[in-house]
């Protein structure tokens, strides 16, 4: 579950005296899919309707690869990526012990990264995950170029064969008609659904079955997710209501999403992706950044508690249950003075600190905070928690007469890029 928790956001009042038909029209658009971009609504039921056959036809390709691999390459870039990575690490953590490593190509174009990864897979066995809805992106494609071949060159046909995966279109674009015309597995992403919504789809699932990742328990979060969602007053919908107050009507242009667990920093990155790609268009949205305390606080901690005022509010990942606790070990001597802290296991020091700075924030810098509280960091909760924002960020959206499902400002640079490259066809 995640609680919304207003009491230091300043507006709590607001929230609670917020237009309910506003609120309740909105939630009809989403359910009966009458809003903008209605076509990519398929999410909203996705928990439910999703393809189980597919499912456990993934389960069957994606343990044969693991069986085979120690090392698996996602391609992708945006929502065909940042899900899976999110999950990955909230999940496994920075350091997972498991067998099979995810590595990520073809989220840039950088030639000093992609020979590290040709050097650093050299001696290892890999396979391959190409993750592109449309099957025309320029990152991805170059990167899939560059690794297929590497897998053909060392291991032979055969292997990269056994060794490669497409999950794409289920009948549109180049890679689709490439991995049917070469004989490579694929898996289907949903018309109706778009890239940062995708996660729980096989754009997500795959790479994380192949890391061993229970598929199901993130399922199950999302239906649970869903189901916690499906009235009209829910906290998914008030931390919406919150921060759309916070910028229309305190004027903050920027919101911050802070967590003190380091193995949500990209969970952070998919949260940036989701909203800033969903609202950031017609002059309007809220600049979605991202912090993570500690490490944070010694560095725009500083520009937070004395720097330009009313740019940014925060929001609190809190995270109630972690992984593991462990103890911080008491000193005979007590050289380093820090016995004093032995009475409260890391977690609870880490906790403190969040009320810590908190007080700091809210109370000495007049920094709205919203707090968000996540019953435990697993697959489960990663599951529900990406519903959740995913319904949030839809309510949002449409609160600022937005469509939240396309993205005009990123084919412009893709435009540009082609021109300059040369691409036939395009002038
Ligand atoms: O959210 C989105 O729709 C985008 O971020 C896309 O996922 C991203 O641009 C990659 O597109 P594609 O999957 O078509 O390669």
């Amino acid at each position: 579950m995640i609680n919304t928790n207003l009491k230091f956001s300043g507006i709590e009042k607001e929230v609670k005296q917020f237009d309910k038909n506003k609120v309740s029209n909105i939630h009809k658009m989403i359910h009966e899919k009458s809003g903008l971009g209605n076509e990519f609504l398929g999410w909203v039921d996705w928990p439910e309707t999703f393809n189980k056959a597919e499912h456990d036809r993934m389960k069957v390709v994606a343990n044969d690869l693991r069986s085979k691999i120690d090392v698996l390459l996602v391609v992708g870039i945006g929502g065909s990526y940042l899900g899976a990575r999110a999950a990955d690490e909230m999940i496994r953590g920075l350091y997972p012990t498991d067998k099979v490593e995810l590595i990520y190509v073809g989220n840039t174009m950088s030639s000093t990264y992609t020979q590290n990864i040709l050097d650093y897979i050299k001696n290892k066995e890999f396979g391959i995950v190409n993750v592109s809805k449309s099957g025309t992106t320029t990152e991805p494609g170059i990167a899939f170029r560059i690794f297929e071949e590497f897998l053909i060159n060392t291991k032979g046909n055969d292997v990269a064969k056994s060794r490669i995966v497409a999950v794409t279109d289920k009948s549109r674009g180049a890679l689709k008609e490439m991995a049917d015309a070469k004989g490579y597995e694929t898996f289907v992403i949903p018309d109706d659904i778009g890239g940062r919504f995708s996660v729980t789809t096989p754009v997500g699932l795959f790479a994380l079955l192949v890391a061993g990742v229970d598929t199901d328990a993130i399922m199950r979060g999302a239906l649970k997710s869903k189901k916690d969602l499906s009235k009209e007053s829910n906290d998914a919908y008030q931390y919406a209501i919150a921060r759309y107050l916070l910028h229309t009507e305190k004027k903050y242009s920027s919101e911050m999403l802070v967590s003190y667990e380091l193995q949500l920093q990209v969970f952070t990155e998919w949260w940036k992706q989701l909203f800033g790609e969903s609202e950031g268009k017609d002059g309007k949205g809220l600049l979605p950044t991202s912090c993570i305390f500690s490490t944070d606080l010694h560095s725009l901690g500083q520009f937070i508690q004395d720097g330009t005022k009313n740019i940014i509010f925060e929001s609190i990942i809190r995270v109630k249950k972690p992984q593991v606790d462990i103890n911080v070990p008491k000193l005979e001597n007590d050289l380093d003075g820090l016995n004093y802290l032995t009475k409260n296991s890391l977690h609870k020091i880490n906790n403190i600190a969040i009320e810590g700075v908190i007080d700091a924030h809210v109370n000495g810098a007049q920094i709205p905070n919203i707090v968000l509280e996540f019953d435990k960091m697993d697959d489960e909760m990663f599951g529900y928690a990406t519903y959740w924002f995913m319904k949030a960020c839809a309510m949002s959206a449409y609160l600022l007469g937005i469509n939240p499902f396309d993205q005009p400002g990123v084919e412009v640079y893709k435009k540009n890029m082609f021109k300059l490259l040369g691409k036939p066809g395009i002038k």
